[in-house]
């Protein structure tokens, strides 16, 4: 996890390096820091806490001038949040200055021979040992600074993003990129560092994404030459023009990203299908599928590999692929994946979806599954990330940058995707009729405007929100294509709010659940009309037999929940496999609020962070 920033040129590089670390805080805000150089002293400052704590700790320390600095903000892995632990870290010497997200697995046996030869450590960190071991190869070899980076990469095993710099060399930083990202702004005589390009949007649309184990020096004055760190074989330097505004990643008025990110949907699912459906036509266009067809017809089955609420869009599409299409669908946690020697064969196709792209147990799945000869298609928001490279091919969902790191407008332009794949499919299969695959086309392109009337229910969700924002337990219910809701539910609930909540299956209460009804217990029932309602219906009599309160998320006009239920929230109608995109709405806003309300920090809850490129 965590965010490096780096800048070299001729602008003042601590407001540039500050105002970076501000739009990386999603990936990590245990603690930051700063180092600058102006060619003669470095100036180095760094707090537990957040930006905003570094930069006030930045003001009483007098940070002056420079034209070379990097940034860090942490999501701690080695080492307790602490102002030690935070990055940047010297070297020994004091001459070499790192930052690093990421782990280094094997840092206890270095540190130990590093101890051995005299070296003191002041922190607990892995980094401090990887910076402590490049000094040491410089220091032995007398080589120059990439090259001894080089060498101490080739001896540590793990994941690593680092930016790097020798007071000896005023106008150089080396940077390396293995598992975690790394992207570099091209500017006019400058550059910049960062772990995706939001840093440097306002300064140069110019980026060159280092590939795992790639090695660059950037000097100023000279062409960034890039090495492959094993190998060591120079490698073509890719420089692409980047697509992505600033604004689109500040928050336009809102007060929180989520709550942005949360009205964004219409436009997001717009923006995902926008090209691909064409209804008009009955074709859906989608290159990857197109080029790959035959593995898709030819595939045994699919398997989905994702975490958290990416997994929640797989365990969607399972009920969309198997119902539509009639392809047999597993999906996993891909932590579990990885880890459990699964059954693969170059029959399977495994679709990987991540919001960042750069998820750690994700990453390794699709790569456990190409080494098996599984045909990989990815599905990720962030173009270029680790994820879609990888693939063997894949569709991006177009969501735009999502900032808050509770997963909003991501999972519904995933579920967009993959329902254009499914249907894409089962038409190509023959599985589907032609009137109902016209039938889908037609309200998928509707459900932009539905999920607006959704949101029109905003208000009412506030007033459901403030009655029960104080419960300790919540359970979420749904069934069939709404039973990966009621999970998804749940953990938005839980992890920006920190009340504790579960999702099941509605049928499954009655084999457990049930016990911990009472009238202190809210429970959120996904009761559309179509699939299940009836059976929905009797579950929830049960929970009101047992004095549940009962919060329904119901079709426009329903009657029979909204007689039992405490409250109903609508949602217009739609057809069972698309409903996934409009009962999540309100649940996504009850959490929202219910997190306002207890006034926690939305966008940045404890202990979480946006991109988890650590296992
Ligand atoms: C929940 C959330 C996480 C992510 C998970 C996977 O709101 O954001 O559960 O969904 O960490 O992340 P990606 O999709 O980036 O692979």
């Amino acid at each position: 996890m965590c965010g490096i920033v780096g800048y070299i040129g001729k602008r003042e590089a601590y407001p540039v390096v500050l105002e970076g670390l501000k739009r990386l805080e999603y990936r990590g805000y245990d603690s930051a820091g700063i180092a600058i150089y102006d060619g003669n002293d470095i100036k180095l400052c760094k707090t537990k806490g957040k930006v905003s704590d570094l930069e006030l700790k930045a003001k009483n320390d007098i940070i002056t001038s420079g034209n070379l600095a990097i940034g860090h903000t942490r999501w701690a892995t080695h080492g307790v949040p602490n102002d030690v632990n935070s990055h940047p870290h010297y070297s020994n010497s004091g001459n070499l200055v790192i930052i690093h997200n990421g782990i280094i697995e094997n840092y206890e046996s270095i540190k130990q021979e590093l101890i051995k030869r005299g070296y003191i450590f002041h922190s607990d960190t892995d980094t401090e040992v990887l910076v402590n071991l490049i000094e040491d190869v410089q220091r032995n070899q007398n080589l120059k600074l990439g090259k001894a980076v080089q060498i101490a990469l080739n001896q540590v095993v793990g994941a690593y993003a680092i930016a790097v710099f020798d007071k000896n060399k005023p106008n150089e930083i080396v940077v390396a990129k293995l598992g975690s990202p790394l992207a570099i702004g091209v500017g006019e005589d400058e550059f910049f560092i960062a772990s995706d390009a939001s840093p440097f949007l306002e300064y140069t649309k110019k980026a060159i994404y280092l590939e795992d184990e790639e090695l660059a020096v950037i000097r100023l004055g000279k062409d960034i030459k890039i090495r492959k760190i094993i190998s060591d074989e120079l490698t073509d330097t890719y420089i692409q023009e980047l697509q992505i505004n600033l604004e689109q990643i500040v928050k336009g008025g809102y007060d929180h990203f989520m709550l942005k990110e949360i009205y964004e949907q219409p436009n997001a699912i717009k923006d995902t299908y926008r090209g691909r459906l064409l209804v008009k036509e009955g074709i859906i266009r989608m290159a990857g599928i197109d080029d790959n067809l035959d593995r898709f017809l030819n595939a045994n089955r699919i398997i989905v590999v994702a975490c958290g609420t990416s997994w929640h869009a797989g365990l969607v599409s399972e009920y969309i692929f198997e119902d539509l299409a009639r392809i047999p669908v597993e999906v996993e946690y891909a932590s579990e994946f990885r880890y459990r020697n699964p059954v693969i064969t170059n029959k399977d196709v495994v679709i990987a979806i991540s919001q960042s792209g750069e998820t750690a147990d994700t990453l390794a799945a699709i790569k456990l599954a190409k080494q098996h000869g599984a045909f990989v298609f990815g599905v990720c928001n962030v173009v270029g990330s680790s994820i879609a490279r990888e693939a063997d091919a894949g569709a991006y969902t177009h969501a735009g940058p999502e900032i808050g790191v509770a997963s909003t407008k991501a999972f519904t332009t995933q579920i967009t995707v993959l329902t254009l794949i499914a249907l894409k499919l089962a038409k190509a299969n023959g599985n589907i009729s032609t009137s109902n695959y016209q039938y889908h086309l037609q309200e998928l392109e509707l459900i932009p405007e539905k999920v607006k009337k959704a949101l029109e229910s905003d208000k009412h969700i506030l007033e459901v929100a403030k009655m029960y924002k104080d419960a300790k337990n919540c359970l979420y219910l749904g069934r069939g294509y709404n039973f990966p809701v009621a999970l998804e539910g749940a953990l938005k609930l839980k992890e920006i709010s920190y009340i504790h909540a579960e999702g099941y299956p509605a049928a499954e209460m009655k084999h457990g659940p049930i016990a911990l009804i009472d009238e202190q217990m809210p429970v959120f029932v996904i009761a559309t009309k179509k699939g299940h309602y009836e059976k929905v219906v009797s579950n929830v009599q049960e929970i009101k037999a047992r004095k549940g309160k009962i919060i329904g998320i119901v079709t426009e006009g329903d009657v029979d929940v909204k007689n039992l239920a405490d409250h109903v929230i609508e949602v217009p109608d739609t057809l069972e496999a698309l409903s996934p995109l409009l009962t999540t709405i309100p649940l996504q806003l009850l959490s929202y609020h219910i997190a306002v309300l207890l006034d926690k920090n939305v966008d940045q809850p404890r202990n979480l962070a946006k991109s988890v490129t650590v296992e």
